[in-house]
C-alpha cells in the first residue's frame, strides 16, 4: 500500500508518522532544521519561504510546547497562524471534525496542524483532503492519541545528533511508560531508521509492549540493569491517570523503581545525555538534580522543537 504521507514522486506530502519514512528524508529534515537554527540566532528571526500561507492549529488536547513552537515556526516563515479554540468552536456543538476542517478548507487553509486525542485523526484528515484533490493542503500530526508524535521524534533525533554527532555507535535507553506512549514510538522508529545499533525499553512489564521484542528492542524491568552504558536517556511522563490503577501502585512506588536519580544516571555513561519530552512529573519519573542538571538536555529539546517545526513546515510547503 502507497505511504499516504508520500506523494507519487516519494515527496512529503503531510506528517503523519515517522513509521515509514525513508532516512534520505529524515535526515533531509533534520539538515533543513539545522539552517533555521541560525536563523534563531540572528537578530531579525523571519525568513519569507511561507509569505501568504495561512497554517490553522487544531488543538483538541492540550499542550504548551508543541503548540507554542508550531506558531512561532510558522511566524518565522512568515505564515499566517490562527489557533482554532476549540472549547469556543462549533466542534462543542458537535460539528463533525471533517465538517470543521471543510470549513476551514473554505477559508483557504494551506496547513493544518492538529493534536487530537484519538490515534489516527490526522490521517483521517489528510486522507480527506487526498480524496478530495485539495493536494495543495498539508496535515502535520502534532500527536495523536497513543500513536504517533512525529515532529517530537524528529526533534529528539535532532537533538541527539546536536550531542552525539553519530546515529551509529549509540546505546539509546527509553525509560517509563512505553506502552501509551507516542514519543516512544515516533523515537523507536526514528531511530532504527537513522541505525542506532542498542534501542533499550525500561519499565514495568505492564508498561511495556510485548510487540517490541519483535523489532530487535531490548527491554529491561530492572532500571539498573537498562541504563548500564547508555548514551542516551529518554525519561517518559508518567501519565497520572495510570498511578493507582491496575498499572501502577503509586507515584512513590514507581519512583522507587524507575525514577532517575543521580544515583541510576551515573550507571550511564558519564557523558550520557537526559531527555524528556515534557511535561515532566518531578520526583514521579525524574529527581529535580537531574533534571536541573548539567547532563539535562530537555530545554535544548524544546529550543530545537521550533527549528525542526521550521523545516517541516517549509518542506511541506514546497521549499
Ligand atoms: N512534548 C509535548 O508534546 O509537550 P506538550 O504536550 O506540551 O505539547
Amino acid at each position: 500500500m502507497p505511504n499516504p504521507q508520500l506523494n507519487s514522486n516519494g515527496e512529503l506530502r503531510h506528517l503523519l508518522a515517522l513509521n515509514g519514512l525513508p532516512k534520505d528524508i529524515l535526515t533531509y529534515i533534520l539538515d533543513t532544521a539545522s539552517s533555521f537554527v541560525s536563523v534563531s540566532d540572528r537578530e531579525v528571526k523571519k525568513v519569507p519561504l511561507m509569505r501568504g500561507k495561512s497554517v490553522f492549529n487544531l488543538f483538541f488536547e492540550n499542550s504548551t510546547r508543541t503548540r507554542t513552537t508550531f506558531e512561532i515556526a510558522a511566524k518565522r516563515l512568515s505564515a499566517d497562524v490562527i489557533n482554532l479554540n476549540i472549547a469556543s468552536s462549533s466542534t462543542s456543538k458537535g460539528e463533525s471534525l471533517l465538517d470543521t476542517v471543510d470549513n476551514l478548507t473554505a477559508m483557504s487553509a494551506d496547513m493544518f496542524v492538529v493534536r487530537h486525542a484519538q490515534s489516527g485523526a490526522p490521517f483521517l484528515i489528510a486522507r480527506h483532503l487526498n480524496e478530495n484533490g485539495l493536494d495543495h493542503i498539508h496535515v502535520v500530526n502534532a500527536g495523536d492519541g497513543r500513536h504517533a508524535h512525529p515532529t517530537q521524534g524528529l526533534l529528539d533525533m535532532y537533538t541527539i545528533r546536536h550531542y552525539k554527532k553519530d546515529f551509529s555507535n549509540l546505546t539509546v535507553a527509553i525509560v517509563g511508560d512505553v506502552l501509551h506512549s507516542r514519543v516512544a514510538r515516533s523515537d523507536i522508529h526514528a531511530l532504527k531508521t537513522l541505525g542506532v545499533p542498542e534501542i533499550r525499553v525500561i519499565g514495568p512489564t505492564t508498561l511495556l509492549a510485548p510487540a517490541m521484542k519483535d523489532m530487535g528492542i531490548r527491554m529491561f524491568n530492572d532500571m539498573n540493569e537498562g541504563l548500564k552504558g547508555a548514551d542516551v536517556i529518554i525519561m517518559l511522563r508518567v501519565q497520572n491517570e495510570r498511578i493507582n490503577g491496575a498499572l501502577l501502585p503509586s507515584a512513590q512506588e514507581f519512583f522507587k523503581s524507575y525514577g532517575l536519580t543521580p544515583e541510576r544516571l551515573a550507571l550511564a555513561k558519564p557523558d550520557a545525555i537526559v531527555m524528556h519530552p515534557g511535561p515532566m512529573n518531578r520526583g514521579v519519573e525524574i529527581d529535580s538534580a537531574v533534571a536541573d542538571g548539567d547532563q539535562a538536555v530537555i530545554l535544548s529539546q524544546v529550543t530545537y522543537g521550533i527549528a525542526v517545526r521550521m523545516a517541516v513546515m517549509s518542506i511541506l510547503a514546497g521549499n
